[in-house]
């Protein structure tokens, strides 16, 4: 595995493989790999020829108070990790290579980036989406591979992938959970073990919600309700949103008569967690 630290090297390593005919996966992460992580770079692997795995804490995605100083920074074991899985190249810039001084630029996807997570995170998915489309123009790989545990965040993805013309396809991969159906995070290792017990209502709660709709409850306000209510049995009060839109682009619906998506944002302890679930028709 090729370890890469710069945009120059990253971009003559890219030059390299694309001469030689090989098509370019792309998974870009903070680091602290888990096996949600592991999920992405397997897809990435199957469906490609080169796997190129990025590892930036980026600060532009943390606002005033967050967690950006306290990350988990674990590169060796991360190192160790993508070498077994057998990824080609790591790009482990660091903040100056991704931010050279003067660095001026944004790019804003609205409204999509300032409800749900937006609105509790002002100028998170403008971090996100910046440091992404600079990623993407660097590697320009052929696919790139982002979680459905951060559900907004692929569909803004998406979009901006979609409204510059970039050249490439977003794939979604599947949330990976940890057995008690709580979604694996690089933040889940901030839980006190009561705090980690409690936190697996999160998930219970959105299972909940879907079996409901399974079972035929289509209306939004209802589903909502299901699962507000496991929340709060478990102690868990601080409920940042928890909404039921559509799947396919985050709008609000009284009632779902489309693809539909349940997500929640909550705190546990000083943890922020998030998760969500899909509610597809039958049929
Ligand atoms: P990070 O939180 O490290 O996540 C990197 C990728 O792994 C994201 O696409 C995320 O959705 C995916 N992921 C995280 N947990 C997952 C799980 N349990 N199952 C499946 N996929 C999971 O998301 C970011 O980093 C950053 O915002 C980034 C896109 C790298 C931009 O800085």
């Amino acid at each position: 595995m090729e370890l890469l630290t710069d945009r120059n090297t990253m971009r003559a390593w890219v030059q390299q493989q694309r001469t030689a005919g090989h098509r370019i996966g792309f998974v870009p992460t903070m680091g602290a790999l888990h096996a949600g992580h592991g999920s992405l770079v397997r897809e990435s692997l199957a469906t490609t020829d080169r796997t190129v795995v990025s590892i930036f804490v980026n600060p532009t995605q943390f606002g005033p108070g967050e967690d950006f100083d306290r990350y988990p920074r674990i590169f060796e074991q991360d190192r160790v990790m993508l070498q077994e899985l057998g990824c080609h190249a790591l790009f482990y810039p660091d903040v100056a290579s991704m931010y050279p001084s003067g660095f001026q630029t944004a790019v804003t996807v609205e409204p999509l980036g300032s409800q749900l997570c937006g609105r509790e995170r002002p100028g998170h998915f403008t971090g996100v989406a910046t440091v992404v489309t600079v990623l993407l123009n660097l590697v320009r790989a052929d696919r790139a591979f982002f979680g459905l545990k951060d559900y907004q965040q692929f569909v803004i993805i998406r979009q901006m992938v979609r409204d510059l013309g970039l050249d490439c396809e977003i794939v979604g991969v599947p949330t990976v959970r940890e057995a008690d159906g709580m979604a694996m995070s690089s933040r889940n290792r901030y839980l006190s073990d009561e705090d980690r017990q409690r936190a697996s209502a999160v998930s219970a709660a959105l299972s909940a919600a879907r079996a409901a709709f399974l079972a035929g409850e289509r209306e939004s306000g209802r589903l909502e309700a299901i699962a507000r209510r496991i929340l709060t049995e478990a102690g868990i009060h601080r409920i940042q949103y928890i909404a039921v839109r559509s799947a396919a682009a985050l709008l609000p619906l009284e009632k779902i008569h489309e693809d539909g998506v349940i997500l929640t944002a909550v705190k546990v302890g000083k943890t922020r967690l998030i998760d969500n679930m899909v509610l597809t028709l039958p049929g």
